[in-house]
């Protein structure tokens, strides 16, 4: 019989690439899955095994986790205007989730998708929430087995905040919205979905929050991603931070008038200026023997042209 592995935030970027490949490698997923989007796509959805809830329902989420065998927690807010929005869904919700998987007469192996945004809690709400997320799964993990992923900015087919810079690049314009000289490390979804389900299979008790990146070791400059997907000829064209945090103040006030969630935010440009998003993938391949394999210039491909294939 098939091992089942509960998966919250099934219907985001990571999340849906996580579902199939928790699927390839033969786990019963049973996915959480907001009212609001199950409305929307019954047709598709009505051979698939899901609960209906949210991370604040303390019931849905009890019969999500009933009897299984892993829970790997990946839903978030990643947009949204206050702490306490942030709060909500990811220092309350991993809380929530934590205490009920940990309560089970036999508990669950447990992943936290958390970010490498925990690492600079006093950057944005985001960040804070992440790295208080983290702190209320190591509260209410209990005997279970644990590990928290802190991955860097991820990438690939359908997500909507990269998709849109490398189409940029590949028209031969570099859109530079950080610093010169700030560094980042990157990750293709497959290798974040890769290591997570690496984990459960074989991953030993953790109980750590590990790091992880494509391999590039040392991170991009924005002008190597440039180079690297565009080829020496892409224009830079840099954003300036005064018209970031002027378009972060006016989408803020907006945001409070039409009551939508924003994404560009006073938070949101501190954390894309800050000069150092690099990690490091030797605890995690010590731990797992993960290693990534999936190039930026090939992922880029692969997000840019997901039905082309390698020759
Ligand atoms: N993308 C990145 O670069 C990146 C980097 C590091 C870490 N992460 C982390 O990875 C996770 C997934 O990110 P993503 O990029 O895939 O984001 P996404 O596309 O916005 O997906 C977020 C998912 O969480 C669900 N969700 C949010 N709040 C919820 C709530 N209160 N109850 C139930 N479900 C809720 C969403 O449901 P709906 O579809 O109904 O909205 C969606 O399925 C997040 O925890 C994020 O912090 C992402």
């Amino acid at each position: 019989m098939s091992r089942i592995v509960a998966l919250t935030g099934a219907t985001g970027f990571i999340g849906q690439v996580l579902w199939r490949r928790l699927e390839e490698a033969g786990w019963a997923v049973r996915a959480l899955i907001r009212p609001s989007y199950a409305n929307r796509h019954r047709d598709e959805l009505h051979h698939k095994k899901f609960i209906e809830g949210t991370l604040q329902d303390e019931e849905r989420l009890s019969a999500l986790v009933d009897g299984v065998d892993a829970v790997v927690h990946c839903a978030g807010r990643v947009r949204g205007l206050d702490r306490a929005q942030f709060q909500e869904s990811n220092v309350e919700g991993v809380g929530r989730i934590a205490r009920l998987a940990a309560s089970q007469q036999r508990p669950p192996r447990f992943v936290l998708l958390s970010s490498l945004a925990a690492r600079e809690p006093t950057l944005s709400a985001y960040a804070w929430s992440k790295q208080q997320g983290e702190v209320a799964l190591q509260e209410m993990a209990g005997r279970m087995d644990w590990i928290i992923l802190r991955p860097p900015a991820v990438y690939g087919p359908h997500d909507r905040a990269t998709l849109p810079l490398f189409q940029w690049i590949e028209r031969g314009i570099g859109v530079q919205l950080g610093e010169r000289h700030s560094r980042f490390s990157l990750l293709y979804v497959d290798d974040l979905t890769a290591a997570v389900v690496m984990w459960l299979e074989r991953g030993p008790h953790a109980g750590l929050a590990l790091e992880l990146h494509d391999g590039h070791a040392g991170g991009y400059s924005w002008a190597d991603v440039f180079e690297l997907v565009g080829g020496k000829s892409v224009i830079r064209f840099v954003v300036p931070k005064a018209v970031l945090s002027a378009t972060a103040s006016i989408n803020q006030a907006l945001a409070r008038i039409f009551r939508y969630d924003p994404i560009l935010t006073y938070g949101k440009v501190r954390e894309l200026r800050h000069p150092h998003w690099v990690c490091d993938n030797t605890e995690l391949t010590k731990l797992l023997g993960w290693e990534p394999s999936i190039s930026l210039v090939e992922g880029v491909r692969r997000s840019l042209h997901p039905d082309e294939r390698v020759s």
